[in-house]
Order: C-alpha cells, then sequence, then structure tokens
C-alpha cells in the first residue's frame, strides 16, 4: 500500500497527512446512529491502519470523543488529535437543538479542554480549535486566548487554532494567534479560498473540512432533510451546482466522489482535509484516492474555472 502524501501543518511544524479523519459522524446522537463497539473499532482503527495521522472532533459531536478514547487511546503516539473549545458542558445524549449556547469564557475554555482530555483519556491535545468562529470582539472580551495559552504552557495543549468562517475569519487571521485554521472548502464551496490562501501565508496550517461536501452530490437528496433547517439551503445548492456544471470530460473514470476528494486535496494551501465517514468502506475508498494525490495541474485549473468563486 503505497503512504499517503504528507505535509507540514504550517507554523506547528506536524508532518501530518494529507487525508485526515473528522470524527463528527461517531456521534450517536440526533440524526448520527449510535455505533456499537465493534463497529467503532472497526472505523477508528481502519483510520490508523489505512495511514491517517490526523483525527478531529468536538466536545459537541455526542460520542466521539468518548469513542476515540475507548477505541484508540492505547494507540495514541500513532494520531496528531485536535478538538474544539467554547464548547457547552454537556451530557452527549443531549441533542444538538437543546444544547446550552457556546461559551468562550476562560473558566469554560478550560473546563471544555479538560473534559476532552478526560473523554480522549490522554494528557495532552496536539490542536484546540475556538468552535463556531466566535466574534473577534467576543475572544477579547472574554480573554479565551490567554486561557489556551496558559493551557499551552501546562502542556494540555501544544497548538491554538480557530474554527473559523467568513465574517469572521479575517479578523481571525489578522490576531496573528493562531497556529491552525480549520476552514470549510470543495470544489462546490470556494468561497473561502481566497482567505486560506490569506491564512497559509500567514503560517498557519490549514485544515479543510467539508472536502467532499459531506457527499451531497452522491447521496440521495433526501439526505439533506436530516440537517438543521439552516444548513439545508446551502447543501442543495451546493448538489444543484454539482449537477448543473458538466465535468464529464475531466472525470477520466473517476467517481464524483474521488474527483470531489483529489480537487481539495490539490488546493497548494491545505495541509490536511478531515473526510467524515462511519463506514469502513468509505474510509477505504478515500484512503485509496487520497494515495493518488493531487488532480493533474491542467484539470484542477480546468475545474477551477468551471467552479468558479461566487
Ligand atoms: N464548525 C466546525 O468546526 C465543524 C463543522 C462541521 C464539521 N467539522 C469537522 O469536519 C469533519 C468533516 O465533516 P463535514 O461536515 O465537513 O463532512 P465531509 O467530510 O464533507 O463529509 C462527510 C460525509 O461524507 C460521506 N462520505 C465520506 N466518504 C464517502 C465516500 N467515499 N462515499 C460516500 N460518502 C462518503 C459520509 O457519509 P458515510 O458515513 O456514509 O460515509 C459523511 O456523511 C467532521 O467530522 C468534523 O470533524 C467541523
Amino acid at each position: 500500500m503505497p503512504p499517503l502524501p504528507t505535509s507540514i501543518l504550517g507554523r506547528t511544524g506536524l508532518n501530518v497527512t494529507k487525508l485526515g479523519y473528522g470524527a463528527m459522524e461517531l456521534r450517536g446522537v440526533d440524526h448520527f446512529p449510535r455505533l456499537s463497539q465493534a463497529q467503532a473499532s472497526a472505523i477508528l482503527n481502519g483510520v490508523l491502519d489505512g495511514g491517517i495521522n490526523y483525527i478531529d472532533t468536538s466536545p459537541d459531536y455526542g460520542y466521539s470523543e468518548q469513542i476515540i478514547g475507548e477505541q484508540l487511546a492505547h494507540r495514541r503516539a500513532e494520531y496528531y488529535l485536535a478538538s474544539k473549545c467554547g464548547c457547552p458542558i454537556e451530557d452527549p445524549e443531549v441533542p444538538h437543538e437543546q444544547r446550552k449556547p457556546h461559551d468562550f469564557s476562560r473558566a469554560n475554555v478550560r473546563a471544555g479542554v479538560e473534559q476532552s482530555l478526560r473523554r480522549m483519556r490522554t494528557d495532552y491535545l496536539d490542536v484546540v480549535q475556538f468552535h463556531v468562529s466566535p466574534a473577534r470582539s467576543t475572544l477579547e472580551q472574554e480573554d479565551s486566548v490567554a486561557e489556551l495559552l496558559a493551557l499551552k504552557d501546562e502542556g494540555k495543549v501544544r497548538f491554538i487554532g480557530m474554527s473559523g468562517t467568513i465574517p469572521e475569519l479575517a479578523d481571525h487571521i489578522a490576531m496573528g494567534c493562531f497556529d491552525v485554521f480549520q476552514i470549510p472548502y470543495s470544489l462546490v464551496e470556494r468561497e473561502h479560498e481566497a482567505l486560506i490562501h490569506q491564512a497559509a501565508m500567514a503560517g498557519a496550517g490549514i485544515v479543510i473540512r467539508g472536502g467532499v461536501s459531506r457527499g451531497v452530490m452522491v447521496k440521495d437528496e433526501s439526505v439533506i432533510d436530516e440537517y438543521p433547517p439552516f444548513l439545508q439551503p446551502a447543501f442543495r445548492a451546493r448538489r444543484q451546482r454539482w449537477q448543473t456544471t458538466n465535468i464529464d470530460d475531466l472525470l477520466d473514470g473517476a467517481s464524483p466522489m474521488e474527483f470531489m476528494l483529489r480537487f481539495t486535496i490539490s488546493n497548494p494551501d491545505m495541509s490536511t482535509t478531515i473526510v467524515g465517514t462511519a463506514n469502513p468502506a468509505h474510509l477505504a475508498a478515500n484512503v485509496a484516492v487520497a494515495q493518488k494525490g493531487p488532480l493533474p495541474a491542467d484539470v484542477y485549473a480546468e475545474a477551477c474555472r468551471r467552479f468558479p468563486v461566487d
């Protein structure tokens, strides 16, 4: 099996596989099915056995952190572990719409990181990102970054990051304190591309989420109904964009999922893309695709031309 291509996660210096793993699908609440021990073991050990070395999760993802702790604590040296902060401290069973709001106070940032350490049975997190793109003014009012830096001094956190989106992302980059940015991006969602480049030029590592656009190009349209209503219009628009743009001549035998994933991996500013799946066959397919590396430069350029940034 050829190794997965890697890149350096910006100024962290971590050598990460360009295909990472997003652990949100392990949630086990809302519309995400609860995995058995055997299913959880198969997918997470499959991630590491497939050569992936970067795992992203969040206290907001139901049972995800606990499952990572249960299944992978004994293999901790084999992966970089990223989670989020500012999330409410809640029982994993609480459904998404009933959770308390995010809280970026120093006390809640610390409580969340310490909960993540306990849940994932580890002494340190490689990356902790502020979740849900809080405004710079909120972070400054709460002095939230200082708490992550204190946790870094204590050795509980190695690098700090931001899960950021428009319109706050430009401010986050200007703050100059973040080692890593997690940003949505794909062939059908290129809105953040210029800011991704700006963050990378400033020396940050770039973690892409949504790199296969949640599979909306290949899944039945009804899956979109399972998402919270505020997310549905964007998913429908991306699916429609895919369906109304002809790229048959560019596919060269690739499936839509393969083309989407290789497109994301082709972005020169990307360090890793954290694709989520609870399905071992999908994981294996994604690993095989990532092993092929980026698209040929001319195909990438033509795909960019056909899916222009709005
Ligand atoms: N605000 C934030 O910070 C934030 C928000 C959202 C997500 N995230 C992070 O980003 C990660 C990625 O999540 P995302 O929402 O961006 O989704 P994504 O990775 O674009 O897509 C995940 C979806 O794609 C499907 N999929 C994956 N590989 C497939 C394949 N080979 N064939 C068919 N379907 C496939 C999965 O379904 P199957 O299970 O059926 O394979 C899953 O439903 C999350 O796990 C999480 O870590 C962060």
